[in-house]
């Protein structure tokens, strides 16, 4: 077998900052425009080398933030071992220029503590993240979900005392709904540990918390805002304008299936993709420069399955 040579990052990858990062809310933290997530193709059953290529493109082109879940794999924990195999093998040395999230709010492990808000659940779930990554703090963690039968005070009190205990700089909600999110923005200010950013997903098909207000809210109080799935797992991009190919997500029949794409919705794609390609576009790109332009957006977080899918994607910078 042919031996990797050593990872050395491109001096080029900062050469684009200028159009590149953006402010996250009205914090300290800059963003790229383009972050990368961990959800699929980064797991213990997929490629490490193809990870490992992905993530080594992602970072020489300025692309600092890698986003991750405790139950992200699978299987569940196996990409924050991927995290921690990639900084061994080739980031440690660049630690200090990453920002890597993780979160804890989903099914995880069995019985009555492995899931949902808990001060019990969180505490013990940023303790095995940290593992698996072999890190000492991760730069954000968040709520991954928000828990209707746990008070929300507790699940808060857990985010501040794990920035307080020094495993998080940061911490951030997901999904949570406006009215709570209101609750925790108050909670976490007056505990001085402010809210960095609300993950949650916004795309050209799928946007409810621009409907909701949650996008608004979090411009006006100076909390970022990521948005997940952008290219709503990859439906807004030429991927399946003319059937479901074999190696695509949906063809897995996983968390995207294939009623989704009923005939209605087909038309509508295809119609956004003529639009983009009569201004010289890519349906991929016009999705995110979209969401790039709405008001208070910080990041957009994607996912990609190849060197290549990145590559056309971060073309969506384009001001
Ligand atoms: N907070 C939450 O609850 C939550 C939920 C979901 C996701 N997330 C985060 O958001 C991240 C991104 O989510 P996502 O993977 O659903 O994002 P996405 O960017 O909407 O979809 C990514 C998928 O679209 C396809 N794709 C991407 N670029 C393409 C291109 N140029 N041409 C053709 N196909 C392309 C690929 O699928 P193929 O495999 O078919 O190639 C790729 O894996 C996750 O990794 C995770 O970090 C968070």
């Amino acid at each position: 077998m042919e031996l990797r040579k050593p990872y050395i990052a491109a001096d080029s990858r900062y050469d684009q900052s200028h159009s590149l990062y953006r402010r996250c809310g009205r914090s300290g933290v800059l963003l790229p425009k383009v972050s990368l997530g961990f959800w699929h193709n980064f797991g213990g059953n997929d490629s490490y080398e193809r990870a490992r290529d992905i993530t080594h493109y992602a970072f020489d082109h300025g692309i600092t933030h890698f986003d991750l879940a405790n139950n992200y794999g699978p299987p569940y924990g196996s990409a924050e071992e991927t995290m921690g195999k990639l900084l061994c093998d080739d980031f440690f040395r660049y630690r200090d220029e990453l920002f890597i999230s993780t979160k804890a709010g989903y099914d995880m492990w069995p019985g009555p503590y492995g899931n949902w808000g808990s001060r019990k659940y969180l505490m013990a779930s940023i303790d095995q993240s940290l593992r698996r990554m072999g890190l000492d703090y991760v730069d954000l963690f968040y709520s991954h979900r928000y828990d209707p039968q746990t008070p929300l005070e507790e699940t808060l009190q857990a985010l501040v005392d794990i920035v307080r205990a020094g495993k998080a700089l940061y911490v951030g909600i997901s999904r949570w709904p406006l009215e709570a999110l209101k609750v925790a923005d108050k909670y976490l200010r007056d505990h001085d540990v402010p809210l960095l950013i609300y993950q949650g997903r916004v795309n050209m098909i799928d946007h409810e918390p621009i409907d909701e207000g949650i996008l608004d809210y979090c411009c006006e109080h100076g909390i970022g805002f990521i948005s997940f799935s952008p290219l709503a797992q990859g439906l807004l991009t030429d991927r399946y304008l003319n059937g479901i190919p074999k190696d695509s997500r949906m063809a897995q029949g996983g968390s995207l299936t294939a009623d989704k794409l009923t005939p209605e919705l087909l038309a509508h794609l295809r119609q956004l993709n003529s639009e983009a390609q009569a201004q010289g576009h890519t349906l991929a790109e016009n999705a995110l420069a979209w969401i790039l332009h709405q008001k208070g957006i910080t990041s957009v977080l994607v996912g990609a399955s190849s060197v290549g899918q990145l590559e056309r994607n971060m073309k969506c910078i384009f001001d």
